[in-house]
């Protein structure tokens, strides 16, 4: 069975990793989606939350699961048997750096890291950026998922 992890942190998750996750499950028999636990980097919403709203968003594909690790990325995928990375490349900005990692990954235990074009649609997003709009009062529907949405709102809204 041919299986790819998506990672990431996903603070909150766009509409960008989803159409990543839906090209990704097109392409492999199991697609994990896969939440970095990451103790020193402050986040808006907690691993659980993010979860939550991930598994709301692969709900259409029943191929895509999501899960969540800590520490090397390589060793989660030797732990599950998963043979490829799959992440989604915005722009020349990107590059740099996930070459730098997928080279690394590659390097560390052979595992592969495929890149997915992002959909032209979104490829001027980043939940960072989603989040700061979002904090200052802007629109960013259409940007996530509605229950991503909401919860968004309901966030950056209290004191
Ligand atoms: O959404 P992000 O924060 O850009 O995702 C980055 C992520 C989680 C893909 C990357 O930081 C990662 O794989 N971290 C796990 C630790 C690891 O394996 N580090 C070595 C990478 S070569």
């Amino acid at each position: 069975m041919a299986k790819a992890v998506c990672p990431g942190s996903f603070d909150p998750v766009t509409n960008g990793h989803v159409d990543v996750f839906g090209r990704a499950a097109a392409l492999f028999d199991e697609v994990t989606v896969a939440v970095l636990i990451n103790k020193t980097k402050s986040s808006l919403f907690s691993v659980e939350e993010r979860m939550q709203m991930l598994r709301e968003s692969v709900r259409a594909y029943p191929n895509v699961v999501v899960d969540s690790f800590h520490g090397l990325l390589v060793d989660y995928c030797r732990a599950h048997g998963i043979q490829a990375i799959v992440k989604g490349l915005r722009a020349v900005s990107d590059f740099d750096y996930e070459l730098q990692m997928a080279q690394m990954n590659h390097r560390l235990t052979g595992t592969e890291t495929l890149f997915v074009s992002t959909n032209p649609l979104y490829s001027y997003l980043s939940s960072s950026l989603v989040k700061e709009v979002a904090t200052y009062g802007g629109d960013v529907s259409g940007l996530v998922p509605d229950f991503v949405l909401d919860q968004l709102h309901a966030r950056v809204r209290q004191p």
